[in-house]
């Protein structure tokens, strides 16, 4: 049997759309033994609606490392443990399909390395930025190139005092319902501010400059347009940085917000999230957790 622990990510980080996205110290578990029949069982968030499907995102990657490496495939015995909430925003299909890819590829003795598998799941998941975290660890930024089909990724050091703390309200929020208002044209003005404030972003990460990073996470692609679908969004941003943040975002597409505080701020910054979603009719949780740095882990 092979165990996998996949992490959460962070997408986006703000300005970074598509471009940016951090690993989180929080996991799901894909345990995995080859069988002659699909059997899937689970236990954690959304375990109820996982159990004996074949249909699942990590049964697909599962298979499609044995047929990308020609291995005949007949099944395989699958126990899920999901840590991550699901609520949205935190990279859980990410992490499954991260999970199952490096569950199948380990077996099989690793015939792709972490580069063929960031291609892999891209494919399964649509979006680079929130499976290339959970696959190379730490901060990243992640270019497609079309041409050659090949993703560039570059590893950016997340500073190391910043501590990040989740606000997760109790929403669904699906990615795609989420991108369904994002316009297909944004104009120069837009295009321009997310240029510039990601540049600011990522060099204000190379050279420790974290009093930067409230000006560099702000946003004119994304999450202005998102905030309808949760209630009290800007609110909770507010909140957050009064508490004592140094940066706050949208993760991913949401709901879940993603805030970097030093240490000595993380309650205040997440209990005032918890109570700005409240103000707005919305129960939530906060977590604290830490920067993963190293991605997935094979037990
Ligand atoms: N960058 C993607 C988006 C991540 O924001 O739609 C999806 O979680």
């Amino acid at each position: 049997m092979v165990t996998v622990m996949a992490p959460a990510t962070s997408a986006n980080l703000g300005p970074g759309f598509d471009f940016l996205g951090l690993a989180l110290e929080l996991y799901n578990f894909v345990h995995f033994t080859p069988a002659n029949e699909w059997t899937v069982t689970a236990e954690g968030y959304g375990a109820e609606q996982l159990v004996g499907r074949k249909d699942l995102l990590v049964c697909q990657a599962i298979e499609r490392v044995y047929a990308e490496s020609g291995h005949p495939f007949r099944g395989g015995k699958v126990h899920l443990e999901n840590r991550i909430p699901e609520v949205g925003g935190l990279g859980s299909s990410a992490s499954a399909i991260v999970g199952g890819l490096v569950a199948a590829n380990s077996y099989l003795g690793e015939p792709f390395s972490k580069e063929q598998l960031l291609v892999l799941a891209t494919e399964i998941e649509g979006h680079p930025d929130n499976v290339a975290p959970a696959i190379f660890g730490g901060l990243v930024g992640v270019l497609p190139e079309s041409a050659t089909g090949r993703h560039t990724v570059l590893e950016i050091p997340f500073p190391e005092e910043l501590h990040v703390v989740l606000g997760i309200p109790q929403l669904r929020v699906a990615t795609k319902e989420a991108r369904q208002l994002l316009p297909a044209q944004v104009t120069m003005e837009e295009a321009i501010f997310n240029l510039a404030h990601t540049g600011v972003l990522v060099g204000a990460c190379f050279s420790n400059r974290t009093e930067l990073l409230r000006l560099a996470m702000r946003d004119k692609l994304h999450q202005d347009r998102r905030s309808v679908l949760i209630p009290g969004f800007h609110s909770v941003l507010a909140e957050a940085y009064r508490q004592g943040a140094m940066g706050v975002a949208l993760s991913g597409s949401g709901p879940t917000i993603i805030a970097f505080c030093p240490s000595e701020r993380q309650q205040a910054v997440g209990e005032g999230m918890v109570a700005a979603f409240a103000a707005h009719n919305l129960k939530a949780q906060w977590l604290s957790v830490a920067v993963n740095r190293e991605g997935y882990r094979v037990l």
